[in-house]
């Protein structure tokens, strides 16, 4: 068995995509709430009543219910997010809202009291309304001061309480969606890659500030950088093929990069040289970036293909971000290529390049499930399939401590269903637990255990020796 004793084995959620409640307690809009059909539809200029995010899967008034269910499976790791427009409602406000913090010390507490250790991602594509509309996000030094004041109320406040957080969830989407990546609200086709990186600077000097804040006020807390990881493979040997390969996978890496050893790498210099980018940086903030993540962590649905010239083939469909499509690989009902072996080799490639700890932020298939009636008349979902994906890609990791990667643990994506991020859609189910929510936002939102429950219960309890 290859598991260390210790892995943290569990799942993964955010809050605007299950918390619902989306003004309650004095919570002010995020920019999902203006976002009913994630990044496939345009924005609105007001909640609307088809925004499936806006009551989510109610896990505001039913966490207690939903995080009994991830004990009873074993959880020892739950990662979720706090949604910053509850703690701070326009973003820039100077004192904490205290009903949205008490919310968060409930969830923790009841997390806390089943051995559940909370990871928490202080920003997962939830970025106050306000500070989009207002300062344009992170394009906006100013908005680094906002955000360092919310990290610096809560790293206080649940100081006792967290032990592991992450600053930006998936920090490389801001390349394909500004406005979701770092909340900037000028449309996408008006920014210049100028504005891209320069928002990248101020989000890792935002999250090399949070890092050096928490280490001072939780000394022993882990902090980690998260990137979306769809590593490429070259589509022929042909040597052009794998020039391309590199400089698809530096789009990624340059973002772990950063985070990880604390200054910029060269090829990004020079790229930016020939782009003709001039990043504005502040006297200081190369010394701020000094502040290195204490572990990576990394979403990984799939792998990617890409070649020199595209164009010539099929293209792939993906999680914001996609290639060109693999002719060895299945695909999920949404057309996402499915690559166990991927993974093992997506760790290896993280840990070679940094020797640091690795955790798996998300991983799981989406996928549209059937509620049945059992004879004994309980409900439940026969996702035999979704057994099999997760079986397979833990058989990687497990591969993958083999080959000597340090690996910290491993979170579900989506352990219960809630509304998924790209399409904003509920029919695309991830969960171990069925929530009666449908397409259409009717439904009883009772929760049902599905076969994978059991099994991944099973998998935890034997610390990975059932696969
Ligand atoms: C990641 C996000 O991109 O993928 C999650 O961090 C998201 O928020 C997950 O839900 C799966 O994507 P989707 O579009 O199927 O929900």
């Amino acid at each position: 068995m290859s598991f260390p004793t210790g892995f943290l084995w569990g799942g993964a959620i955010a809050a605007n995509q299950c918390e619902g409640a989306y003004l309650e307690d004095g919570k002010g809009l995020s920019i999902q709430d203006v976002m009913p059909k994630g990044v496939v539809g345009p924005v609105t200029e007001e909640p609307t009543p088809d925004n499936l995010k806006l009551i989510g899967i109610d896990f505001y008034h039913r966490y207690r219910e939903d995080i009994k269910l991830f004990a009873e499976m074993g959880f020892k790791v739950l990662r979720l997010s706090i949604a910053w427009s509850r703690i701070f409602p326009k973003g820039d406000e100077e004192v904490p809202n205290e009903a949205g913090l008490i919310f968060y010390d409930k969830v923790f507490d009841t997390c806390l009291s089943y051995g559940i250790e909370p990871l928490v991602t202080l920003s997962h594509y939830e970025t106050p309304l306000y500070l989009a509309k207002q300062y344009d996000g992170f394009l906006n030094r100013k908005v680094i001061d906002f955000f360092i004041r919310y990290c610096e109320t809560v790293f206080h406040r649940y100081k006792n309480k967290v032990k592991y957080w992450i600053t930006f969830n998936e920090i490389n989407a801001v390349r394909h969606f500004p406005l979701m990546g770092a909340g900037i609200f000028t449309p996408k086709e008006k920014l210049r890659a100028q504005d891209i990186y320069q928002t990248a600077h101020h989000e890792f000097v935002a999250s090399a500030m949070a890092v050096k804040f928490l280490h001072e006020i939780i000394p022993d807390a882990k902090m980690g950088c998260m990137v979306l990881g769809a590593l490429n493979y070259p589509m022929t040997p042909h040597p052009q093929d794998m020039i391309a390969m590199m400089e698809r996978d530096r789009d990624c890496m340059f973002f772990a990069d950063v985070q990880a050893r604390g200054y910029y790498p060269l090829y990004i210099k020079k790229l930016w040289e020939k782009e003709g980018v001039h990043v504005v940086m502040e006297p200081g903030d190369e010394e701020v970036l000094r502040n290195t993540v204490d572990f990576i962590s990394f979403s990984y649905y799939m792998s990617k293909c890409t070649a020199a010239d595209t164009s010539i083939y099929e293209k792939g469909k993906g999680n914001l971000t996609s290639g060109v499509r693999n002719p060895y690989l299945k695909e999920s009902e949404w057309g996402w290529q499915i690559d166990p072996a991927g993974l093992r080799y997506t760790l290896n490639y993280f840990y070679d390049r940094y020797q640091k700890p690795l955790f798996v932020a998300e991983n799981g298939l989406g996928a549209i499930d059937e509620l049945m009636q059992l004879p004994d008349l309980t409900f439940t979902v026969l996702d035999d399939y979704r057994i099999t994906y997760l079986r397979d890609h833990l058989s990687e990791v497990e591969n993958a401590i083999e080959d000597g990667v340090d690996v910290m643990g491993y979170a579900a994506w989506g352990c219960i269903d809630l509304v998924s991020a790209s399409t904003a859609q509920m029919k695309k189910r991830y969960g171990f637990i069925y929530v009666d929510r449908n397409e259409d936002g009717t439904g009883s939102l009772a929760r049902y255990k599905k076969k994978s429950f059991d099994w991944y219960q099973q998998v935890i309890k034997t610390n990975g020796g059932s696969l």
